[in-house]
């Protein structure tokens, strides 16, 4: 039987679908993604697009009012305002979303993001009420020389470490080990689980039994249709954190089979 915790497949469209496509594409997934997500299903399903983007498919939620169905930015600053040219405040980003994805391998490898910004916008989503997915992995060296559970355990100290416990209950974490994003090569549910698992016993090291219960954590890299119920059934993993398989029409089917995947 799996946990009480809820599924959370977000979307991560990355930069893809300028305003126009971003409201075309959700008009086409949204019907039957609400159908899914509208069962008593223990599912949240959260589309993540450009920021540019958002607000035109905020219209179309907000429209529909679709409890399941929550919108989350890529990334944003930790200031509150001011001078960050093309930078987006805490504030700003909650005015139409609930999420923010935060420390992406990619705003790491290409933007240079550390695990002490990463610490500090995580602090900041906390302050303005926004749910942060908060991104970790290794890379493929690392990965291959055995280094893993020292990446991940440097990264979880340095990016969520000395948090606000009244917060916690807010946090999501994705596991995403970068050589599995956008390559194909998907980590085995075991090696998720595994990682996901040390992710959880770690955090539990710093804010005991019961938060760790109570975290969610996300796998992410090369989710497909195909592959997402692997990982749901996985005890440890309480869903995904799917790029290109999020651009697709079928994305809905993937949802649908999150979601019956996690009553199994
Ligand atoms: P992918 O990306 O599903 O295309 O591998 C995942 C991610 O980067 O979040």
């Amino acid at each position: 039987m799996k946990q009480a915790r809820t599924t959370i497949i977000a979307g991560n469209w990355k930069m893809n679908y300028g305003p126009s496509r971003a409201a075309q594409f959700t008009m086409e997934i949204l019907p039957q993604l609400n159908q899914i997500t509208h069962h008593d299903y223990n599912l949240l399903c959260i589309l993540c697009p450009p920021a540019i983007s958002i607000p035109a498919v905020h219209q179309l939620l907000h429209m529909g009012r679709y409890t399941h169905i929550e919108l989350g930015a890529q990334n944003m600053y930790f200031e509150e305002q001011g001078a960050f040219t093309g930078e987006l405040s805490p504030h700003m980003v909650r005015e139409l979303c609930s999420t923010v994805i935060l420390g992406h391998s990619e705003r790491r490898m290409y933007f240079g993001e550390t695990d002490e910004q990463v610490h500090k916008k995580t602090l900041a989503a906390f302050k303005h009420g926004l749910r942060p997915i908060v991104c970790i992995g290794e890379n493929l060296a690392q990965y291959e020389a055995g280094q893993t559970e020292q990446v991940i355990r440097t990264q979880v100290q340095g990016a969520l470490a000395q948090l606000p416990e009244e917060k916690l209950g807010d946090l999501v974490v994705a596991y995403e080990p970068i050589w599995a994003i956008g390559t194909g090569r998907a980590a085995t549910p075991e090696i998720a689980g595994n990682v996901t698992g040390l992710i959880r016993q770690l955090y539990g090291e710093m804010y005991g039994h019961e938060a760790a219960a109570a975290l969610h954590i996300l796998y992410g890299g090369s989710v497909t249709v195909a592959n997402i119920g692997t990982f749901i059934i996985h005890p440890e993993i309480d869903g995904a954190l799917v790029g290109g398989a999020s651009l697709k029409p079928d994305f809905v089917e993937l949802v649908r089979q999150a979601a019956e995947s996690s009553l199994l």
